[in-house]
């Protein structure tokens, strides 16, 4: 059997009276993309925070790739692979759309991060920032500020920038919140084109079940911290409890 990329064990986050990730474990196999779904205030989000190191857990493990990350710092987990999306927060306005790519990949490349220094004049990271644009069907509007383009365009430019880390494991924080019904197809198709090429395994969270259903080998249902289901994605439709506890509205939209 494969080893898992991600093994969780166990994994608790209290804040003060609040258990926002209750005894959660979790085994994700490489390249597979999971899904994970539950109400507002279900501790995804925290579970991510979890994962990448920017909050140390209460209680449990997790190894990735057999190594133990439990409550290392961000940018070593980073370092090793494991990569997430930041809403927005990392791009520059007022550069184009390829310099932050560029600026993503050199400090990815481990060069300061000063726009003085970087990218301009480096043949590799310019060639890596096109092919990066490309796979995102951004080189339409890699000379654009990144300021003025769509908001669904800078979501798209936010995940070229995680890939510019080469992340194994990329984690993705309803990527399409906000999006317009089209935005949100470009993003479906975009992560099913980048799980095909075998050299990502996602982690998403998602409240479009429509998005959830097109893109998840698997679906780990949360509910209130804890996991209140985990399986494939008939399995989770099916499960009586997962309707009942969350889908419920959603129900004759999964029967069809
Ligand atoms: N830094 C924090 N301090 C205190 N409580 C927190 C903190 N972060 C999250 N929580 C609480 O933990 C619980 C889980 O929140 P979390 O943001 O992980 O949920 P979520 O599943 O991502 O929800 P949403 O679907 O709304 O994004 C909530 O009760 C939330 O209020
Ligand atoms: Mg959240």
């Amino acid at each position: 059997m494969t080893q898992p990329i991600l093994q969780v064990s166990h994994l608790t986050k209290r804040f003060g009276g609040v258990t926002a990730v209750s005894d959660v474990s979790l085994d994700v196999t490489p390249k597979e993309t999971l899904a994970i779904i539950g109400p507002n205030g279900a501790g995804k989000t925290t579970f991510y925070n979890l994962l990448s190191g920017r909050m140390i857990p209460t209680e449990g493990t997790i190894l990735f790739e057999g190594q133990d990350i439990t409550g290392l710092p961000p940018h070593r987990i980073s370092r090793m692979g494991v990569s997430r999306s930041f809403q927005l927060n990392n791009i520059f306005n007022e550069m184009t759309v390829r310099e932050n790519v560029e600026v993503a990949l050199t400090a990815y490349h481990g060069q300061s991060r000063r726009w003085s220094n970087i990218a301009s004049r480096n043949r590799p990271i310019q060639q890596e920032a096109d092919t990066l644009l490309e796979r995102l069907s951004l080189t339409d509007l890699a000379q654009r500020r990144a300021g003025v383009i769509s908001y669904g365009d800078k979501r798209l430019v936010e995940i070229a920038m995680v890939l510019a880390t080469r992340p194994q494991l990329v984690l993705l924080d309803e990527p399409t919140a906000g999006m317009t019904p089209d935005e949100t197809h470009r993003v479906t198709a975009l992560v099913n084109s980048l799980a095909a090429t075998g050299d990502y395994t996602f982690l998403i969270t998602e409240h479009d079940m429509g998005v959830v259903f097109d893109v998840a080998d698997r679906i780990l249902v949360m509910h209130r911290g804890q996991t209140l289901a985990l399986g494939s994605p008939q399995e989770v439709k099916m499960n009586p409890e997962v309707r009942q506890a969350y889908l419920g509205n959603a129900e004759e939209e999964l029967a069809s």
